[in-house]
């Protein structure tokens, strides 16, 4: 098997009496920074950064947390700059293609414009075609519902489905749903791999023993991954060379996906450099595209699944709330016909409860940064390539910054100066901060609002079995991003009037 430079750097043994000394120490942090998140009340700034978890890469064990959001100020926004890289695992440099994406990519001029691509070309709401695979994928959903009145929906995996089907759609086009089964496998082995503990991210000598088998599995994810996309890379240039003869006739613009975007940046080679024109400041080959399709795929899938699924269950359990939410879509909307986006303006209430729903619930619960270089921040030094985490999910239940932070109120957003989630306010962070903060967001809201906007609009939803809302579990699973630890599930009965579905 070819060994890629990556793995192959962890292979070098060492002696094993230091295992006794070094890893079990480094293993029980490495526990200690599986468990959620600090309870609310450690926000002061003296606890603000704490000694957590060891960084990849052989560096010391250096790196803090970081749970108030005046030193969450200072990190994002005051010295940015120097907190603006990723840590990275071995498997994920290896998943990655070492950094070609954009989420790993190491703050620089390659990053930037990488970013520019996304922004201007992938994310902006100027590329309708994604904005439409929301709405049609939406609407399939809900006749998926349709077809199911009555009877237990378990909409934990319904919504999932749904945003997967959003960001394929979005990614690679309509047509092809066909290899969509494989491409679930090829992700949730990705995911298990990002998530898997690696001894030789601690302690890089130890990697020869590889006792999970991981450098085979690496292999071996990322060669299925070469194979799906490859062969979709070669339609869509097949499709560009055959659309260039003909064509002429054809006025009308073709629809494009993310595919089509990215090959406009197309070259054997990789290059950067720092020209205002876009288009030649940036070449892509096919790994970055490859790396920035599962950027998609990872950013923009069970985040946002995540948050429907918590906006719905937040909802069940507190009936009061959405009553209000319903009554409002009654008002504004009418029974006889389905939600639009130009109602979003006027769904206040059901906007506040999924700002509450994304306090409560961050889908990524902690922001993971690298500085770049040695850093004074609140009188602590932090020598470079320390791996800082931001812990959102902190951030949002700190009372010195929320009245009553355990409870979902979504009336506490009607107020006048409650923090908003644009970025420059540090109490409320779901899409993090200043350089790095989410490209995603506004795609993202757009898929959640229409997504719980449709679901509440058009049934009702009563919980299985009699089960009252106080008795919903509300736990959540704290990894990377964390969904509810038992998927939701509920009955659906139709609330329009008419052959509306
Ligand atoms: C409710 C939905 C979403 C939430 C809450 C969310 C949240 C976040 C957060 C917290 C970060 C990290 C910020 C930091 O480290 O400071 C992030 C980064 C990112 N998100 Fe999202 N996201 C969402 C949807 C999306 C969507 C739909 C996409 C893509 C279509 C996306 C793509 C990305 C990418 C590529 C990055 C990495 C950016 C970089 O490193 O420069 N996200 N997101
Ligand atoms: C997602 O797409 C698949 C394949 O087209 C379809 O069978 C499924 O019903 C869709 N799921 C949802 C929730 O829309």
């Amino acid at each position: 098997m070819e060994m890629n430079p990556i793995v192959e750097e962890a292979l070098q043994p060492m002696p094993v009496t230091l295992f006794f000394f070094f890893i079990a120490p480094l293993l029980f942090l490495f526990l200690l920074s599986r468990l959620r998140p600090d309870p609310p009340g450690t926000g002061q700034a003296s606890k603000a950064i704490r000694r957590s978890v060891p960084p990849a890469d052989g560096v010391p064990p250096h790196g803090g947390g970081v749970s108030s959001p005046d030193v969450a100020r200072q990190v994002l926004q005051v010295q940015d700059h120097l907190f603006s890289n990723r840590p990275a695992t071995i498997a994920i440099r290896y998943l990655t293609y070492d950094r070609a994406d954009m989420a790993f990519a190491h703050y620089g001029p390659f990053w930037r414009q990488i970013r520019k691509v996304c922004v201007i070309k992938l994310f902006s709401r100027k590329r309708a075609e994604s904005w439409e695979s929301v709405r049609d994928e939406v609407d399939s959903m809900i006749r998926t519902v349709a077809s199911s009145t009555g009877s237990t929906v378990n909409l934990g995996e319904l919504v999932f489905a749904l945003t997967r089907n959003i960001t394929y759609r979005a990614a690679f086009g309509s047509s092809s749903h066909e290899g969509q089964d494989d491409f679930i496998m090829i992700l949730q082995e990705f995911s298990k791999l990002f998530g898997a503990f690696n001894i030789a991210d601690f302690i890089p000598w130890l990697g020869w023993a590889d006792p999970q088998g991981l450098h085979e599995r690496l292999a071996k994810a990322r060669s299925s991954l070469d194979g799906f996309i490859d062969s979709i890379i070669d339609d869509h240039m097949h499709k560009h060379k055959t659309r260039c003869h003909k064509d002429s006739d054809e006025d009308q613009e073709p629809t494009t996906d993310m595919v089509d975007d990215l090959l406009a940046f197309y070259s054997e080679e990789a290059k950067v450099t720092e020209s205002d024109d876009l288009q030649s400041a940036i070449k892509l080959t096919r790994d970055n595209i490859k790396a920035i399709i599962m950027d998609v795929m990872f950013g923009g899938t069970e985040t946002v699944a995540s948050a429907i699924e918590w906006a719905m269950a937040e909802l069940m359990k507190n009936p009061e709330d959405l009553k209000k939410v319903q009554q409002e879509l009654s008002d504004v909307v009418g029974l006889h016909r389905r939600v639009e986006e130009s109602d979003f303006e006027k769904l206040t209430y059901l906007k506040c409860a999924l700002k509450e729903t994304l306090r409560l619930h961050p889908p990524i619960p902690l922001l993971l940064h690298e500085t770049a270089d040695h850093v004074e921040v609140a009188g602590y030094s932090i020598p470079a390539r320390s791996r800082v985490m931001i812990n959102a999910w902190a951030i949002g239940r700190d009372p010195n910054s929320w009245s009553d932070p355990e409870t979902f109120k979504p009336s506490r957003f009607m107020k006048e100066n409650v923090p908003d989630f644009k970025g420059s306010h540090f109490e409320f962070i779901p899409f993090g901060s200043g350089r790095r903060s989410c490209p995603g967001m506004q795609l993202g809201l757009y898929s959640l609002e229409m997504a719980v906007a449709h679901l509440l609009h058009c049934f009702t939803w009563e919980l299985p079995d009699g089960m009252k809302p106080s008795e919903l579990d509300m736990d959540d699973v704290f990894g990377l991003t964390a969904p509810r630890a038992i998927r939701l599930m509920a009955v659906p009965t139709p609330r329009l009037l008419g052959l509306v579905y």
